[in-house]
């Protein structure tokens, strides 16, 4: 069987998106849309993989950078599509086979329909297979112009007549090409069209007049060759990437009470019965358990949670983890490496960042808890906060089994309160309380008995 090797092309400026970033490093739901290509093609096993950059090429190596085995090549400057597969003539010297053609900008494509791509393409020995779809409004894409049901060439919609306008079968921008004839029959694509541009589109009809075989392959659903060549089909492409995930997970046992609303990056696993109610957004590398209830209006990024973890309102949660039974919010802010452990509160308006709270320690409300040590079952008053930078470094606090901190306390790092220990409202803690004892580091009150009536006295 001859090799397969695929060409992504991803050198065009996307002119509709009016952005500096490369069109086909814009993330859909998350991902970057030339990741889905990739991900797309990888089932196919090509011998080897091209991507053709050229607008800002270098944003577009990086970010592929660690993606092992792919080669690049320049189109510098961007003439068009027939150019920009030009450009890798030098790779494929001496070389038989199938050269798959993909755009770094359509990324809804299946692996199934590529495949299909190439087995036509094999099994009809055509020069040239181009996937095409029908869509019921197909402005902007290419037209597929056939005669006696053969394709015969590809109109663009700039260059295309009324009557080859209001044809529905559109070209997907996706072709399989026998590497014999390719590169010989690119060099007679002329730029004669509105854009000036050199069209690989043209090649089907330069190759028909040679009397090559040209085959098509029809996806049956059009969706998948949607390309993106402005913010609203970034938009829409995006809502339809993040339904195919919700509906996964619904139908792994996860209920999401507004799929809609609901934003589940591509990396996020979700266990059964856990509840996602409306406006949860959840990103990153993100494991949330089974049992979980999510309220509305949360963000979680990067996070694990173990089962049974309930977050209310209008959390962030970046970096952390949370064990199971812990409950966390409303409005609780968790920073990278906040360990919430087994059955602990975490109330609202409280923000903890490289901090263990220990089991079933709670800590409800107003509070920082940063570069803190925090055993089990702790009570964190109301207003507590580590003094953990000093201007130039951080030290840590550590809270000891069974403490008490009482409310309005500012706990002065390096410090530790021991076992047992309660410390009183209000105090500025700077030296130890050992384990068992009170610490106390407050002004004295002092109530001056009468001191009312004597004022009213010296007014006039
Ligand atoms: C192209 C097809 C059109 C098809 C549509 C499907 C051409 C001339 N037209 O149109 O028939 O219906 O895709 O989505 O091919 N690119 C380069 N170098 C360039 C120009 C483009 O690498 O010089 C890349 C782009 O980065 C993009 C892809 O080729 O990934 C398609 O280019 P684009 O300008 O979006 O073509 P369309 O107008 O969508
Ligand atoms: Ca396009």
């Amino acid at each position: 069987m001859s090799e397969t090797h695929v060409v992504i092309l991803a050198a065009g400026k996307g002119t509709r998106m009016k952005s500096a970033v490369p069109k086909v490093l814009h993330p859909v739901a998350g991902a970057p849309m030339i990741d889905y290509v990739l991900e797309a093609a990888r089932p196919l096993a090509p011998a080897t993989i091209t991507v053709v950059t050229g607008h800002r090429g270098d944003l577009v190596r990086e970010r592929l950078a660690h993606r092992r085995g792919l080669r690049f090549v320049t189109q510098e400057p961007q003439l068009g599509t027939g150019h920009a597969l030009r450009q890798t003539e030098p790779l494929f010297a001496g070389l038989a086979g199938t050269l798959v053609m993909l755009s770094g900008d359509v990324p809804l494509l299946t692996a199934a329909t590529l495949a299909r791509l190439a087995d036509t393409h094999r099994s009809t020995g055509a020069a040239a297979t181009v996937m095409t779809a029908v869509f019921e409004n197909p402005f902007g894409y290419g037209r597929i112009l056939r005669e006696n049901g053969e394709i015969v060439g590809i109109v663009e919609e700039r260059d295309a007549t009324d009557a080859e306008r209001r044809i529905l079968e559109v070209n997907a921008g996706i072709y399989a090409f026998d590497l014999g004839p390719l590169f010989a029959s690119l060099a007679g694509v002329a730029p004669a069209n509105a854009q000036g541009e050199y069209y690989l589109p043209d090649l089907v009809g330069i190759y028909r007049q040679a009397g090559r075989v040209v085959s098509t392959v029809r996806v049956e659903n059009a969706e998948e060759i949607r390309g993106i060549n402005s913010r609203k089909e970034l938009a829409e492409v995006s809502r339809i990437v993040r339904q195919q995930r919700t509906d996964a997970l619904m139908a792994a046992g996860v209920t999401i009470e507004d799929p809609a609303t609901t934003y589940v990056g591509p990396e996020v696993e979700i266990g059964h019965d856990t509840v996602l109610h409306p406006c949860v957004f959840l990103d990153g590398r993100t494991r949330i358990g089974s049992d979980c209830e999510i309220h509305a209006n949360v963000r979680i990024v990067d996070s694990t949670l173990a089962d049974g973890v309930t977050v209310l309102n209008f959390c962030v949660i970046t970096g952390a983890t949370v064990a199971s039974g812990a409950r966390i919010g409303p409005f609780t802010h968790l920073r990278p490496e906040a360990d919430v452990r087994e059955g602990a509160h975490v109330g609202n308006f409280v923000e903890l960042k490289k901090t263990v709270l220990g089991a079933g320690s709670k800590a409800n409300h107003l509070a920082y808890l940063g570069d803190a040590t925090i055993g089990e079952r702790v009570n964190i008053g109301a207003g507590t906060i580590t003094c953990n930078y000093d201007g130039e470094r951080k030290h840590r606090t550590v809270i000891e089994d069974g403490a008490f901190v009482g409310s309005d306390t500012t706990l002065v790092a390096p410090v530790t309160v021991g076992k047992g220990a309660y410390v009183a409202a209000g105090s500025a803690i700077v030296n130890d309380v050992p384990a068992g004892s009170l610490g106390i580091a407050r002004g004295v009150q002092v109530n001056k008995e009468g001191w009312v009536e004597k004022k009213k006295v010296r007014k006039p």
